[in-house]
């Protein structure tokens, strides 16, 4: 049974990752500074670690054949972290945790990067400065390495997050899923250093994402009939153009497709629709206590 230490495990994607980790039959540690509230997660065990403390960094990936380090901060908490400690978190944090790699001999990392990759803030560059350290440790130590850009996951009220699909926005199981496929690949040695983006993918041909706001209600109804009435029942605004990559090269090298859409969203809103359920106060993920007031 392989054992994998997940960073960041308390956070939204870090419950995601370790449930998809633990449903794939691998042992899973999971490492944060605060313990997880989720019950179904206390199977796993937990340890208390700040990733800006070396030897609590040591500690957490000891005995591990593969970590995924989700720990950091980002820019969308309430109240806001400061750009101190989103540094110190988010690039002291990454360069302690690929040294423990090194010193234990760990050779499979999967590595939270972000679409926000960039130079116009604090959090942007630290993943920058991440993902150069991921290649600086794949060149010092010959470990493989996967590198996510993640799109946008962060608890949204659900009618703002089926009209984000649309944009930048991804399903969180998706987010699980391409770092469980990732996790297989650094495992069986597939990849040497490799990036790609995480993304939603709707299946639409080319000239719907293109010309969405004049094409996009007429192709949503052909798949899901009743379509329209729900889009205009619910106010979802729809771009001008979706938003899409090409993800073919993660399919190829992970083996992973994005499974949650537009299509998708619009099925279940059908269904709570059905039953006159009231989606107004309705969040997505419904399920962290006292991590994301509502705003
Ligand atoms: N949420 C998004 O939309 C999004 C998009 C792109 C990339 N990402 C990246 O994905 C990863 C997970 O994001 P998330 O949204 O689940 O974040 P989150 O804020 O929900 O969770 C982060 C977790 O890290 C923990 N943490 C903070 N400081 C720590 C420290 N010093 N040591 C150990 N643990 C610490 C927190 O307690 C929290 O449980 C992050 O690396 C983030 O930058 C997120």
């Amino acid at each position: 049974m392989m054992k994998v230490l997940v960073t960041g495990a308390s956070g939204n994607g870090g419950q995601a990752v370790c449930r998809a980790l633990l449903d794939a039959g691998y042992t899973v540690r999971m490492a944060d500074v605060i313990p997880t509230q989720m019950d179904d997660l206390k199977q796993a065990e937990f340890v208390r670690c700040d990733t800006r403390t070396p030897a609590d960094v040591r500690r957490a990936v000891a005995g591990m054949d593969a970590v995924v380090h989700l720990a950091a901060w980002h820019c969308a908490h309430n109240p806001p972290v400061s750009d101190e400690t989103i540094f110190a978190v988010n690039v002291d944090g990454t360069f302690h945790v690929l040294e423990a790699c090194r010193q234990e001999g760990i050779q499979s990392i999967v590595y939270a990067s972000s679409m926000a990759y960039g130079w116009w803030s604090v959090y942007g560059v630290s993943k920058v400065i991440g993902e150069d350290l991921c290649k600086a440790y794949n060149e010092m130590t010959g470990a493989s390495i996967v590198m996510l850009r993640y799109h946008e996951f962060i608890p949204r009220p659900y009618l703002e997050f089926g009209a984000r699909l649309l944009k930048n926005g991804v399903d969180r199981r998706d987010v699980a899923a391409a770092t469980v496929a990732s996790v297989k690949a650094v495992l069986a040695r597939r990849v040497g250093l490799f990036r790609t983006i995480v993304h939603t993918d709707h299946g639409m041909p080319q000239e719907v994402v293109d010309r969405f706001r004049e094409l996009g209600v007429a192709w949503c109804e052909e798949h899901v009939p009743g379509a329209r009435r729900l889009i205009e029942k619910y106010a979802i605004p729809l771009p001008e153009q979706v938003e899409q990559h090409d993800l073919k090269e993660a399919e190829q090298v992970l083996g992973w497709r994005p499974a949650v859409g537009f299509l998708d969203f619009l099925r279940d809103l059908q269904a709570r629709d059905e039953k006159g359920l009231d989606v107004s106060g309705l969040w997505v993920p419904s399920e962290l206590p006292g991590m994301w007031p509502a705003r």
